[in-house]
């Protein structure tokens, strides 16, 4: 059960199947185009839409707007500082800004940057700075339906060929939990393993630690000698393996902005602060107000709770589990903070072409208000120039991302009862064409329409 109670609450609108027909045409069939008064259940992301607790809005009162030197500021530093132990901390507005100034002091053009698996602006941001991006998944990844413990993991022997081979690599970034590749953890052995290896090859690691908390507790209840420490303690031992992280603090922190670049290199803080100031705001407030740093610093506090992290962890579990028994698959095991649904299984008379993720995602909208995003073909699919498909997506995914202390059991229930219902009859699901797409991020601003047969 929950370890706290409701005290705000906020109506959902719960709109007619017509309603919600009409919204999603007006859309153009995308859920990005979606506004938030069409919407019953929102689960497009887990980010920046956590509930916040009594604690973090009475810090938010308190927020001290000095402009430099900030009461606030020592607070967030204090708590970062004792969550890491890094020496040099920077507050970001979100993580990718973090990304992007790190990867723009760090990596040289043409350098890659290795990781488990790049989120997307991690990736766009190694691009932008110049360099080249490449994930080495685990072997293990590649089964979704494998119960691999940490399935979060790097490909250790081929991180140690490219390391030894004739490519420059800049820096190595373990990003935990890995979201891009089914919200599954990393492993304190694979993150020391990985340490052991930029050491011998003098190359940077960094950790992408949006979800720090999330893949700690995972650690504490699947790896063993870790079952006796608390989330705090595996969260600090993962930092301390690494030479330095980005955060976005839109997860883990249960706040609705903000993020930290956190390092021990003086030199490269120095290069970093510059950046900083010149575009994110000055050190110690790099872009955020004083009471979203009393937000962050109490929210960072209240995440590594033992019994927060059991809950959230039984709650997503719960829904896979009632999804499972609806027949629909998901990425096993069930991670925390996003159950993927595996909609290439489930909508087999879809081809890839006809985009069989989003089709599913559309899906949920249209029978249940709940709006969720695919990765499958239309986020990651190639086409050629007449719009022929050339390469699928390897998997026809839909994530549901679960916001933080923000949804209840019956909610999820209600979320489990609509999957059931399509899963009842999935050959009604249509396919969806293409109508216009921007060449670049198509899945944000694409239009589709359904292929009726
Ligand atoms: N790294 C990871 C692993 C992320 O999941 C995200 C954001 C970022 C970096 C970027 O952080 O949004 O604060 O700039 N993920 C969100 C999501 C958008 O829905 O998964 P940001």
């Amino acid at each position: 059960m929950e370890p706290y109670r409701v005290k705000v609450v906020e109506p959902i609108p719960i709109l007619t199947r017509a309603e919600r027909e009409a919204a999603m045409a007006r859309a153009g069939y995308n859920p990005f185009n979606l506004r938030a008064d069409e919407i019953t259940i929102d689960l497009l992301s887990d980010s920046g839409t956590g509930a916040l607790s009594a604690a973090q809005q009475a810090g938010g009162a308190l927020g001290d707007e000095t402009y430099a030197g900030s009461s606030s500021w020592f607070r967030f530093r204090g708590v970062v500082d004792e969550l890491t132990g890094y020496p040099h901390i920077f507050p970001v507005h979100q993580g990718r800004a973090a990304e992007r100034i790190l990867f723009n002091a760090l990596l040289k053009p043409g350098q890659l940057c290795v990781s488990n698996t790049h989120f997307d602006t991690t990736r766009a941001n190694v691009l932008l700075a110049g360099g080249t991006p490449l994930d080495l998944p685990c072997a293990a990844a590649a089964d979704l339906d494998s119960d691999h413990p940490f399935k979060g993991d790097i490909d250790l022997d081929a991180l140690r060929a490219v390391l030894a081979g004739p490519e420059s690599v800049g820096v190595v970034v373990m990003t935990i939990t890995n979201n891009g590749g089914g919200g599954q953890p990393v492993s304190m052995a694979n993150l020391a393993a990985v340490r052991d290896l930029c050491r011998e090859h003098g190359v940077p690691f960094f950790l992408d630690a949006a979800r720090f908390a999330e893949n700690a507790w995972l650690v504490v209840q699947r790896e063993p000698g870790w079952s006796d420490k608390t989330p705090a303690e595996v969260a600090r031992a993962a930092f301390d393996l690494a030479d330095g992280a980005v955060a976005s603090l839109k997860k883990d922190a249960i706040a609705h902005i903000g993020g930290f670049l956190a390092l021990r290199d003086p030199e490269l803080a120095a290069q970093c602060e510059l950046v900083l100031i010149a575009t994110e705001g000055f050190r110690t407030y790099g872009g955020l107000a004083g009471r979203d740093l009393e937000m962050l610093a109490q929210g960072l506090t209240e995440v590594v709770d033992p019994r927060y992290l059991a809950a959230r962890a039984a709650a997503t579990r719960y829904l896979g589990d009632l999804i499972k028994a609806a027949g629909v698959s998901i990425v096993e095991p069930a991670g925390i903070h996003a159950l993927y649904l595996n909609a290439g299984r489930l909508l087999t008379h879809i081809p890839p072409a006809q985009y069989p993720g989003h089709a599913l995602a559309t899906e949920l909208y249209l029978a249940g208000g709940i709006r969720c995003a695919e990765l499958g073909t239309l986020y990651l699919g190639e086409e050629d120039e007449n719009g022929d498909l050339v390469k699928a997506a390897p998997y026809e995914l839909v994530r549901l991302a679960i916001p933080r202390r923000v949804y209840t059991q019956s909610h999820l229930e209600y979320v489990a009862e609509v999957v059931a219902e399509i899963a009842k009859s999935p050959e009604k699901v249509p396919g969806y064409r293409m109508v216009s797409a921007p060449p670049l991020l198509r899945h944000f601003n694409c239009r589709v329409e359904p292929v009726r047969s």
